[in-house]
């Protein structure tokens, strides 16, 4: 999206929240709202993006958020903005953690999420993670038939030689995910993927401690990564598929590896 597009979006996130006065209320944060209220009263009533008429509820008020994460927060698998609707809340919730505590470093995600407090950032996360919304159909892909095939060994089977688990072991047998906090791997454009693994790769994302992805994505090699981000795209996603519950980890697959948030979800 064009960087005056993402600024509307942020700055439009922000009159939202300012217009939004039970959210100012429940924030032990300071607010935007709060900073809204402190302009001097002679601004000009037209100028004041906060004065927008808006129905106090959650959907209008993470409207600025679908400016980059696609309407209702079903961005496409082109590009580069992941979808966020129909996530396990606690994944949602603990990446706006990682956003605002610096774990997780994108400059826009940082700035909208840093004023908000915990509790505006579970609300948000429960939100989206409701949303039961159709997938986008799978991506094309110009990988060959072998380099296909090895996408899709990793996925389903991991390269035990290295020590590598299979990511659906973790990340469901329908790879959309388990409650509570592991994210679906389908529908996500080529190139975000890249980016994630590259950055878990050089330390430039993390999840809290114990960071079992950090692990995962360092036995990876550049040729793997292109293997997995050019199957998994083009996966399609079978109408109404949830993230598993959390009971559906059957303990022969269980990783060896202990991930933060997946059994420790922060308060
Ligand atoms: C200016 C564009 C922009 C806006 C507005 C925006 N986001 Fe994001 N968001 C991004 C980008 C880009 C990423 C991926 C960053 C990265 O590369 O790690 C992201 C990542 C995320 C993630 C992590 C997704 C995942 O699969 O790991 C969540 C959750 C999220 N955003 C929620 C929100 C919420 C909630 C709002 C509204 C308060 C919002 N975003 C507004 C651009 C935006
Ligand atoms: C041991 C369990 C485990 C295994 C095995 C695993 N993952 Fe993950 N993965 C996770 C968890 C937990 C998260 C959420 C991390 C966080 O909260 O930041 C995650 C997050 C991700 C994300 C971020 C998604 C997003 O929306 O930003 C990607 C991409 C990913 N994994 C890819 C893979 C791939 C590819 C494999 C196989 C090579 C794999 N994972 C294997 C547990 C696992």
């Amino acid at each position: 999206m064009p960087r005056h597009a993402s600024r509307r979006a942020a700055s439009l996130l922000l009159a939202v929240l300012a217009a939004a006065p039970h959210a100012a209320a429940a924030q032990a944060r300071p607010t935007p709202a709060a900073a809204a209220q402190a302009q001097p009263a002679s601004a000009p009533a037209t100028a004041s993006p906060a004065r927008r008429p808006v129905t106090d509820t959650i959907a209008e008020r993470v409207l600025a958020c679908t400016g980059c994460h696609g309407a209702e927060g079903r961005a496409g698998n082109e590009g580069y903005f992941p979808r966020i609707a129909g996530k396990p809340a606690g994944y949602l919730y603990n990446q706006l953690l990682n956003f605002r505590e610096g774990r997780r470093r994108n400059a826009r995600m940082t700035y909208l999420v840093d004023p908000l407090s915990d509790a505006y950032l579970h609300e948000m996360a429960a939100h989206f993670a409701s949303l039961d919304l159709p997938y986008p159909p799978p991506a094309r892909t110009d990988a060959d038939p072998a380099q296909r095939a090895r996408g899709e060994a990793l996925v389903r089977h991991g390269d035990p030689a290295r020590g590598l688990p299979a990511c659906a072991s973790c990340h469901g047998a329908a790879l959309m995910g388990r409650e509570p906090a592991t994210p679906g791997l389908l529908a996500l454009p080529r190139d975000y993927l890249i980016a994630q693994l590259g950055r878990w790769q050089i330390g430039l994302r993390h999840s809290a401690e114990p960071d079992c992805m950090a692990q995962v994505a360092k036995k990876l090699t550049p040729q793997d990564i292109n293997a997995l981000a050019n199957w998994l795209p083009a996966q399609a996603v079978p109408v109404g598929t949830k993230p598993e519950p959390a009971s559906a980890a059957a303990p022969e697959t269980a990783p060896a590896l202990r991930c933060a948030g997946v059994s420790e979800i922060r308060p």
